[in-house]
């Protein structure tokens, strides 16, 4: 039976990992996957982190299963983190489980939208993070794109995607990123988003957001904006969150997928069809990381530390951002690169071609994804000239 397969090629982010490891070169500078890096180079564990699992570890008392919603405490706190002081919050529609990273809540919206109506179109930006069309694909929707990002003015189509948006059908699914677009860094500004809002009501679309970045682009409530905008709007839409990258929790697995019907009677329907997707997966979420987060967003302590460490590394991006910038001008580059430093999040294009790309990875040991997609984060003080001067060689 297993004579049927043929190889398929490494994924094209996590491959990179491997590839990485792999070089024995020492000034090698791995600006591959999206994990955030000190000065150093190393992910570290957030302190806030380590203290709530000393907490727990002297608490805990039991191993039992959790059930397929996860743990309730850590999705009220999800809740509360991304909707704020929002209405919402009291409105009885909101329902979430907690799922095994932001991959499992995309995994389970798939699913999900798959039972509301099967084959059912989504529409995802032009370009989108590189596993949304396999995730969405394996549980048989329709993958469409959308105009986004404009490679040549660095900016976005935003008047081509308002129109192709204006002609998705009532029963399709739009997907948008909340902050930090991954892979562009470009994202939706406020009054960009009160458009997207307006059409989202007007053509009545199911909206997904992903946000697996709060924190990393403007602050934890200013990129929030759009997930809580259209809350204040649409009957239905979906959000999937991932503790990823704010709490560094990446190989811990904790995301939730949030459902947000128009009424209780109908958000508790949709709430037993997605409990019914998550036992047909994995049965339950794992509970380290969901425990790990409630316990921090519920110390005032702690979640003081968090929001403390958060922007420790949401100000060494941003930092990197413009170092990049001033490094590549100190080449003596005439290509404007500036737009790097108005993007945000983790990540943003270069704008160089794969050949381009390729050469950094074969003789400089520089490693990026082939749409030259650089992780921010890889960027230190000590690789950045190094950085610079084998990009303006390329170029
Ligand atoms: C990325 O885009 O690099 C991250 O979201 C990690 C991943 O799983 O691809």
């Amino acid at each position: 039976m297993f004579g049927n397969l043929s190889a398929l090629p490494a994924d094209p982010i996590l491959g990179l990992l491997t590839k990485y490891r792999k070089d024995p070169n020492p000034v090698k500078i791995d600006l591959g996957v999206g994990v955030y890096k000190d000065e150093s180079g190393h992910t570290a564990i957030l302190d806030c982190v380590k203290r709530a699992e000393k907490f727990r570890l002297d608490t805990e008392d039991t191993k039992v299963y959790i059930g397929p919603t996860g743990s309730a405490a850590f999705n009220d706190e999800m809740g509360k983190l991304v909707f704020g002081e929002h209405k919402i919050l009291e409105q009885d529609r909101v329902r979430t489980v907690s799922t095994p990273g932001g991959t499992g809540a995309l995994r389970v919206a798939a699913e999900f939208i798959g039972r509301c109506k099967p084959g059912a179109t989504i529409w995802v930006s032009d370009p989108t993070w590189a596993n949304h069309a396999q995730l969405f694909g394996a549980a048989g929707l329709t993958v469409k794109t959308y105009p986004y990002y404009d490679y040549d003015n660095k900016t976005l189509k935003f008047d081509e995607m308002l129109a192709s948006l204006s002609h998705v059908q009532a029963d399709d699914v739009v997907l948008l990123h909340a902050c930090c677009h991954n892979p562009s860094g470009m994202d939706l500004n406020n009054e960009q988003w009160q458009k997207i809002v307006d059409l989202a009501e007007y053509v009545g679309f199911t909206p997904l957001i992903d946000m697996a970045y709060q924190g990393f682009g403007d602050g934890l409530e200013e990129d929030a904006y759009g997930v809580r905008l259209m809350a204040d709007r649409v009957q239905e839409m979906i959000l999937c969150t991932s503790c990823s990258k704010n709490f560094g929790l990446y190989r811990e697995r904790i995301g939730a997928c949030t459902i947000i019907g128009k009424d209780g009677v109908t958000s508790d329907i949709a709430s037993s069809v997605l409990l019914n997707v998550v036992r047909g997966i994995y049965s339950m979420p794992p509970a380290h990381g969901a425990a790990i987060v409630e316990t921090i967003l519920g110390s005032d302590e702690l979640r003081q530390q968090w929001y403390e460490e958060l922007a420790v590394m949401r100000n060494r991006i941003n930092g990197n951002r413009q170092l990049l910038v001033d490094k590549i001008k100190e080449q003596g580059v005439e290509r404007d690169f500036s737009f790097i430093a108005r993007q945000k999040g983790m990540f943003s294009f270069l704008g160089i071609t794969p050949e381009q790309v390729e050469q950094l990875q074969n003789k400089h040991s520089i490693y990026m994804v082939g749409s030259s997609r650089i992780s921010i984060a890889g960027i230190s003080n000590s690789n950045v000239d190094y950085l610079a001067k084998s990009i303006a060689s390329v170029l």
